[in-house]
């Protein structure tokens, strides 16, 4: 696999396109599965996980046509074969997989699918997709590797409450609902961004949904869906990447083709860390003036709380900040593997279960260290801009499931930074 290697010590500065959302990509795409018509998606990133979610459908048969320069792409699903083994090797290797499941019960009354993999941050089960699913008329059987839905008659709507808000959750049950008989109304849901776009994008398909974006979705389910033409959100988590990036150099940067409704609660923490935010229809600036930020406590939480999927990039910055720190993971068990390369860099951490405690004020230094997980990945290529000599970030493959061209997108922003390509790839 690739590496990427840093030189520190750029202070980021310019004006860079922020690409469309990957986590709203592949609900979307899973949704192709509930109209026989076909669905184009505008604004789509180039990423390993939407090549993965594409295979994954032109494995079962659907048709695939990319326009635009790749930026458009056009999904038929007309003549897919449900036949579930066929997903394994992908399957286990993307979670996000997990969501064609609602489209397969909602389309064939019957899908087999191996249970998901995905980044290493703990068990991620999927026991209230399942129950939410089972109140609508499904029967799973449930193997070691593997889960069989099916429905005996046809899907019904009902009353389905999650414990927690569940964003894969949501969204399976959302796209089971929209082709279900009757009302479905899902309390506890999921409030993300991206559940709002797959909301629109059904709707643009002719579901009938209200409440999303609100705890409680209500969805009148219809006989069938049609074609659309959608363009997907700007990515909310590489927005604020690039933000932390720029605060903890120092730097000064915007953000085109980005959404500030967004990342409301992003913005607060950097202006706590001493950023100046300016934004506007379709843009969001950062300045730090050459400072040093300060250290801001993080505890995460479901939208609109904190995202969890900004922790690791806000740790690496806690780690040079001016004063010490607190941050708490609400969302996922096991999502510190980054602190432990960060500490070989340089970093005072201490991890106690869910918290993890940080004198800020370290001097990072260059290391060869691994990416294990998408965003840990994305605080070590932070911790490697501001740390002192060359930093290896070996086993890229995470990162570029999730960031698009990141290297050339901080080469324009000042940073030294290379793709070294794997030699015995060949
Ligand atoms: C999605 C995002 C991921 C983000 C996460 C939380 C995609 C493709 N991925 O993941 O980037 O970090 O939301 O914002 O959109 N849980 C259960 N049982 C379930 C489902 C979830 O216990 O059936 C738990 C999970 O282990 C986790 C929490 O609920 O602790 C939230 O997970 P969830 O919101 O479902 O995350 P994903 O949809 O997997």
């Amino acid at each position: 696999m690739d590496s990427l290697i840093i030189q520190g010590g750029s202070c980021l500065k310019g004006t860079i396109k922020i690409s469309g959302a990957k986590n709203s990509a592949l609900p979307i795409m899973a949704a192709s599965l509930l109209s026989e018509e076909p669905i184009s998606l505008g604004n789509l990133p180039h990423l390993a996980d939407i090549t993965m979610m594409n295979q994954l459908l032109m494995n079962m048969g659907a048709r695939v046509e990319f326009a635009d320069d790749h930026r458009r792409l056009q999904l038929h699903t007309a003549e897919v074969y449900n036949e579930g083994i066929m997903l394994a090797p992908l399957a286990h290797t993307m979670r996000a997989s997990f969501l064609v499941l609602g489209p397969l019960l909602a389309r064939f009354g019957y899908a087999r699918l191996p249970l998901p993999g995905g980044c290493a941050i703990g068990q991620r089960p999927v026991d209230m997709h399942l129950r939410a699913l089972s109140a609508l008329g499904v029967s799973f059987e449930l193997g070691d590797a593997e889960v069989v839905g099916r429905v005996d008659d046809s899907l019904r709507g009902a009353q389905v409450s999650f414990e927690e808000p569940t964003v894969g959750g949501t969204e399976n049950i959302l796209m089971a609902a929209v082709l279900a008989y009757g009302e479905t109304c899902i309390d506890n849901a999921a409030r993300e961004p991206e559940v709002v776009d797959l909301a629109q994008c059904l709707q643009a398909m002719g579901a009938r949904i209200e409440g999303a974006g609100t705890s409680t979705i209500t969805v009148e389910g219809v006989e069938r869906l049609g074609a659309c033409d959608y363009d997907l959100m700007p990515d909310r988590i590489e927005t604020g990447t690039y933000l932390v990036a720029a605060a903890t150099t120092g730097g000064s940067v915007r953000l085109e083709n980005a959404r500030a409704d967004t990342i409301q609660v992003v913005m607060r923490h950097l202006e706590q860390a001493g950023a100046e935010l300016s934004t506007g229809e379709g843009w969001v600036a950062l300045d730090m003036g050459g400072r040093t930020p300060r250290a801001v406590d993080i505890e995460t939480a479901p939208y609109p709380g904190f995202p969890t999927d900004m922790q690791a990039q806000f740790t690496a910055m806690n780690a040079i900040a001016d004063g010490s720190s607190r941050i708490v993971e609400r969302v996922f068990e096991n999502r510190f593997i980054h602190t432990k390369d960060l500490c070989r860099m340089g970093a005072d951490i201490t991890v106690s279960g869910n918290e993890a405690r940080l004198r800020g004020g370290a001097t990072l230094r260059g290391a060869t260290v691994e990416a294990n997980d998408l965003r840990a990945s994305a605080s070590l290529v932070i911790a490697g801009l501001v740390a002192e000599g060359e930093t290896t970030i070996e086993h890229i493959y995470h990162i570029d499931r999730g960031y698009e061209w990141i290297e050339e997108k901080l080469r324009r922003l000042g940073a030294e930074i290379k793709r070294c390509p794997n030699q015995s790839q060949g």
